[in-house]
């Protein structure tokens, strides 16, 4: 028996640290199913030389082959560019990955010491304005640009039980809900009250009784994030709110560089590190490859090899409690593959 996981490493410092994360998880051994790499291409330099940032071949080898998949950072242009759209965008959208997992931990100076920030952001993955329908009309007073932000019960609810299911999985079991419902009341409103009716579904029934349900305006959510993060366990939201909270959150821990998240639905799940492809260090092998070697846990973790990724992520906390081998944004002075290797050592 094997476990087969697609690699997409796409652009930037993508292809830096996704090698980190493979290596974590071939150093594991025979504690997990020999573990298969299929490498798999997408991204905006894929597509400067062929027209399409997903190739139909690496969504057919993620549906038909893999059990899971890592993925790195695509570097979106910021203007519109003919023809491109986002390639994970569109993975979490081909492959029905409705969850965005992202655990925020900060790793405290002592071994079982209690982190000042532990919590997790689960974000809604497929729709909001992230269905990205805009349009662009000429005015007798200029230009006149709109978005539509889609809001639908079915997926409110399936990102609310997603979340119930991480709450009750976690010793505080609270639920915050992050919504900006007094001004939007109809699509905020809709996320809101469907979420919170998840515990009286006749589906949940009782299950998730333990689960403390709290809400929160997303932006006082951000700055009592900052103030006062250990109010925080698991936080709930749609699309963008989650997408800003969580690279927020990343703050309050150091960098970007920690942070991993999963992607995940009911049949496929993809890690993925919360960082984008960040340009202004791609190239000079001082990226962080933290946060993608603990995408590698999280999707071990999510695929029930908990094991696996526990040896994964107490490598990674011993590696930044010790604190003499870290990359730039750390603090430190060493390079991407000298931070795996310690890992590596360490697993
Ligand atoms: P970014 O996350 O790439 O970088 C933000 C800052 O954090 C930069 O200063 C960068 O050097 C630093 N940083 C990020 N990851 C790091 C790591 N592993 N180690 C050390 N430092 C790290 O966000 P930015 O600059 O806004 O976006 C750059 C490109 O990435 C854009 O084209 C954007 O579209 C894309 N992007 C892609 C994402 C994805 O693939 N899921 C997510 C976010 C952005
Ligand atoms: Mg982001």
């Amino acid at each position: 028996q094997s476990l087969k996981i697609g690699l997409i490493p796409a652009d930037g410092i993508g292809r830096e640290v996704i090698p980190a994360a493979r290596d974590a998880i071939l150093a594991l051994g025979s504690s997990i199913p020999k573990p298969e790499f299929i490498e798999l291409l997408a991204g905006y330099e894929y597509f400067t030389r062929y027209r399409t940032a997903l190739p139909d071949e690496t969504v057919e080898t993620l549906q038909n082959e893999c059990d899971c998949a890592l993925f790195g950072s695509v570097s979106s242009p910021s203007r519109k560019v003919t023809g491109y759209s986002s390639p994970i965008v569109a993975l979490r959208k081909k492959l029905d990955l409705y969850a965005n997992i992202r655990p925020v931990v900060s790793v405290a100076a002592e071994k079982g010491q209690k982190p000042t920030v532990d919590l997790v952001v689960v974000r809604e993955n497929t729709e909001c304005l992230y269905v990205k329908q805009e349009t662009l009309t000429n005015t007798e007073n200029g230009k006149e640009a709109r978005a539509t932000r889609l809001i639908t019960e079915r997926a409110s609810r399936r990102i609310g039980q997603m979340a119930f299911e991480a709450a009750l999985a976690r010793q505080r079991k609270h639920l915050t809900v992050i919504h900006k419902s007094n001004v939007l009341s109809i699509t905020d409103g809709l996320f809101r009250e469907t979420v919170r009716s998840v515990p009286r579904l006749p589906e949940s029934s009782g299950r998730f009784d333990g689960v403390e349900i709290a809400e929160q305006l997303v932006d006082s959510a951000v700055y009592r994030l900052f103030r006062e993060p250990e109010i925080f366990d698991v936080m709930v939201a749609p699309n963008l709110y989650g997408d800003i909270i969580s690279d927020a959150a990343a703050a309050l821990v150091g960098s970007l560089g920690l942070v991993p998240s999963i992607n995940a639905g009911d049949n496929f799940v993809m890690g993925e590190p919360v960082h984008g492809s960040a340009p202004d260090i791609a190239g000079k092998s001082i990226a962080n490859p933290l946060a993608s070697i603990r995408s590698a846990a999280l999707m071990l973790r999510h695929l029930g090899y908990s094991d696996g990724a526990d040896r994964i992520d107490n490598a990674v906390d011993e590696v930044i409690r010790r604190g003499d081998v870290l990359t730039p944004d750390l603090g430190g002075k060493s390079r991407t593959e000298d931070v795996t290797a310690e890992v590596l050592k360490r697993i």
